[in-house]
């Protein structure tokens, strides 16, 4: 039986959108082709074969993907999921886009007129399984994410990372609020509140300190005699911890593989 092979749009060539590109060419196997590369800075897309740059967004469909997958900023849900989701599915690593509930509306509605699907990726989150299987039996998650200051964009929140000398909790309270503050860093906290007891429920932490080398995130759920407790610790270059990008081609694969072997779900 012949594999339709899964057409793949990405926006941002980044970190992450240059990795999960390599990866889909590096596998065989993988099923999938990426159709179109869009940035929206200038030179990002350099070495790139002309046919597979797609300078205005706006002509995302003549490429006919069949899965768009953001990796560039939480604006971009905000100014394309609509038109994006009216063509094609689509999965969205800023996951931050989530917490404004125009947006969750929005996302939600286009899908549901249009038959096409929207997607989140596990991301950060370790155990995400977990927290969603058993989201009606929580009575509490918390998230501590503790970074160096460098890695954090505080462009939003009035802070300047380079002034920071010691330990300073830059945020705690319900993940809802830390999103607009933070929203190209806090996306595993989104991740965690839409896969558990949502943004109001669930309790964000954001601590900084200029001494550590790795960002940590801490999971704890608890609630109907259940316990949860996750932790990893991982190297970071910018705002990517580096376990995301494998992570989310996983998660491209996930919903774009349709090639042979034995595959995990
Ligand atoms: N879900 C998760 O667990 C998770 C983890 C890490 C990072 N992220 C998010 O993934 C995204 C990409 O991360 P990265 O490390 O690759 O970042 P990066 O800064 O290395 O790359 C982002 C790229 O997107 C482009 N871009 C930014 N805004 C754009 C826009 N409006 N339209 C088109 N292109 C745009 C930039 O020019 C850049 O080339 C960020 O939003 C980040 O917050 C999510």
């Amino acid at each position: 039986m012949p594999h339709k092979r899964t057409r793949i749009g990405l926006i941002g060539y980044g970190q992450i959108g240059k990795a999960v590109h390599q990866m889909v060419k590096d596998d065989p196997d993988s099923g999938m082709e990426v159709v179109f590369v869009h940035d929206q800075a200038a030179g990002a897309l350099d070495g790139l074969p002309r046919s597979l740059v797609l300078d205005d967004l706006a002509d995302f469909a003549r490429a006919e993907a069949d899965l768009v997958v953001e990796m560039a900023h939480p604006d971009v849900t905000r100014r394309w999921g609509r038109t994006i989701l009216e063509k094609t599915n689509y999965m969205f690593v800023s996951v931050t886009a989530l917490a404004d509930r125009e947006i969750e509306q929005m996302l939600l509605e286009t899908t549901r007129q249009h038959g096409t699907r929207a997607f989140i990726p596990h991301g950060g989150v370790v155990g995400m399984d977990a927290l969603r299987e058993n989201r009606a039996v929580w009575d509490s998650v918390d998230v501590v994410m503790k970074k160096p200051p460098k890695n954090v964009d505080c462009a939003r929140a009035g802070v300047d990372p380079t002034q920071i000398t010691a330990e300073t909790v830059l945020y705690d309270g319900p993940t809802r609020g830390i999103c607009p503050i933070f929203p190209r860093n806090v996306n595993t906290h989104a991740a965690i509140a839409y896969a558990g007891i949502g943004f109001d429920r669930t309790h964000s932490v954001m601590v900084v300190n200029p001494a550590w080398n790795t960002a940590v995130v801490s999971i704890h759920a608890q609630g109907g005699g259940i316990e949860l407790n996750v932790e990893r610790v991982e190297g970071i270059t910018g705002v990517t911890g580096a376990s995301t990008p494998a992570s989310i081609y996983n998660s491209v694969q996930t919903i774009g593989s349709t090639g042979p072997g034995i595959h995990l779900r």
